[in-house]
């Protein structure tokens, strides 16, 4: 037994996070938890690596009590947390956030041979190939996930724990985790691992434990598990799946609600998209991480600059040149990293909710008309779902995927005419991941054009009319609902060769 949890219990105001919770992990198995979004995993795990102290319980590590005062009392007994929300340093390299605090040193001087070694063999062992020197600022999400799993191995972890490690990767990158997740285990590694998504659990576990409101509710044996017992004893009922969503939709005539036309972005000048999309329809797009949809979104928003084309809102030609061009054209953008272009974690829930519409509720542009916010901010929490609905609360407060919902709820009372998402369902549970499908698909019937941008196969078939998918910057190619295969999808994704080339170091997607 590498650590045992006993009888922890964590309080944060108006919520019982972790109600007297047991865990215990040996060396050379994966632990999954599960639970829906708010059941207390990422509180359990933080106070498993030292980064939050319980209320009450204790902690053992090799059958003796252990008090962790920081994560670094945690690392040197081996325990290592990588982190829901990711926390590289932008300003540093990528060698040097593998081995921040921890570099070798003669003196006050770094061995910077040394240095390289150890990082490269730690991203090696991560799967990636990606030198030591490169700037972590260029990189896209999933690259940065292998890099803070490289950190982690760096440090010769007994015990690693994994929150959500693969929400922002595509099918084919997390492949790759998954085999060195495997490798880690039979080597003798405990993992403990966290994921909304039921197909990786399956894969993976080998031993599942389930946690509801900060209770631990079971826990399943490999041959045990199967989805529909997951999704019962995480949510405590049956779920509909929500395929055949769009299956009756008939898209009106008339010209496009969005059109774009030639449009080459700074990081992939060499292809010009077009795309047209209609009012009340919803285009998934699929790619590979690098693949532009990111820069695609942030170019049609107006965050990055264009290296030349059109966009057509109505057939109207509009001057896009920054982010408030788009929302005064009717656009909105959900970002892909909502803690650092999306939600002000400081400030309230509501505040969060009703910022983009507070032009509508503003009296003259001056005097803001609280009662007025106050009730938008509301509805949309009960629309929403987010747990808990105290609209006071910071939003920093808030799990993961409960901040997710916020950063698609806020622009949801704006009614855009073209409704832009980069995975709107990262790290979401099961539950509101069919809740904000059912948010979507009631968004473009009210006649606004939706674009997602999804690295879940199973979300891009499920909630879209029509698949396009994304090949180094360029669309490779379009699929209608009844064309979009899971290996029809791939096959343009990795543009027509095998996906074997995904293990080519990645860039931003
Ligand atoms: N720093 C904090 N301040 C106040 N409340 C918090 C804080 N951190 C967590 N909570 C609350 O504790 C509860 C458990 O949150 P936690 O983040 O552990 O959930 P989770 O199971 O990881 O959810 P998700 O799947 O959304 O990541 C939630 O009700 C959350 O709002
Ligand atoms: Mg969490």
């Amino acid at each position: 037994m590498i650590l045992q949890a006993r009888n922890i219990v964590k309080r944060y105001p108006g919520v019982l996070a972790l109600d007297r919770v047991d865990l215990d992990v040996t060396a050379g198995e994966i632990v999954a938890v599960v639970g829906e979004n708010g059941a207390g995993k990422s509180t359990l795990m933080r106070i498993l690596a030292g980064d939050v102290a319980p209320d009450e319980g204790r902690l053992l590590v090799d059958g003796e009590a252990i008090r962790f005062g920081s994560p670094r009392d945690a690392i040197d007994a081996g325990v290592v947390l990588i982190h829901q929300e990711l926390s590289l340093a932008d300003n540093l390299d990528v060698g040097a956030n593998i081995l921040l605090g921890r570099e070798p040193r003669t003196g006050p001087f770094l061995r910077r041979a040394e240095a390289t070694t150890r990082a490269t063999a730690a991203l090696r062992a991560a799967g990636l190939d990606l030198e030591p020197s490169r700037s972590v600022a260029d990189l896209g999400m999933g690259t940065r996930q292998l890099v803070e799993i490289a950190k982690a191995l760096s440090t010769e972890a007994r015990m690693l724990i994994m929150d959500e490690p693969t929400s922002s990767l595509t099918a084919a990158e997390a492949d790759l985790l998954f085999e060195t997740i495997e490798r880690l285990r039979d080597e003798g590694t405990a993992i403990v691992y966290i994921s909304h998504r039921l197909g990786e659990i399956e894969r993976l576990a080998d031993r599942v434990v389930v946690l509801r409101d900060g209770r631990f509710v079971r826990s399943f044996e490999r041959a045990e598990v199967t989805r529909e017992r997951l999704v019962e004893s995480m949510v405590g009922r049956d779920l509909d799946a929500d395929a055949g969503l769009r299956a009756d939709v008939v898209l009106p005539p008339g010209p496009p609600r969005l059109e774009i036309r030639g449009l080459r972005t700074t990081r992939h000048p060499a292809h010009a998209v077009d795309l047209k999309i209609r009012s009340g329809e919803i285009i998934a797009l699929a790619g590979l991480v690098g693949a532009g949809r990111t820069e695609l979104l942030r170019a049609i928003f107006g965050i990055d600059p264009r290296a030349s084309g059109e966009i057509l809102v109505d057939g109207e030609p509009t001057r896009i040149r920054q982010p408030s061009d788009a929302a005064r054209a009717g656009i909105a953008l959900v970002p892909e990293d909502r803690k650092a272009d999306g939600l002000l974690l400081d400030e309230s829930i509501a505040e969060n909710l009703v910022l983009p519409g507070l032009a509508r509720t503003a009296t003259g542009g001056i005097l803001r008309r609280r009662p007025a916010e106050r009730g938008l901010a509301e509805t949309l929490l009960g629309r929403m779902g987010v747990r808990p609905a105290i609209p006071d609360l910071p939003a920093g407060g808030l799990s993961g995927g409960n901040q997710q919902k916020v950063a698609v709820g806020r622009w949801v009372g704006c009614e855009p005419n073209v409704f832009l998402l980069d995975e709107p369902t990262r790290g979401v549970d099961v539950g509101a991941k069919a809740e904000i499908h059912a948010l979507l698909d009631r968004i473009a019937r009210s006649g606004a054009a939706v674009i997602a941008a999804s690295s879940e196969m199973e979300e891009l078939l499920a909630v879209s009319d029509r698949v396009v998918v994304m090949h180094e910057g360029r669309i490779a190619g379009e699929l209608t609902r009844h064309e979009a295969t899971e290996s029809a999808i791939m096959r343009l994704a990795t543009g027509g060769v095998g996906s074997g080339d995904v293990r080519r170091s990645e860039t931003a997607s």
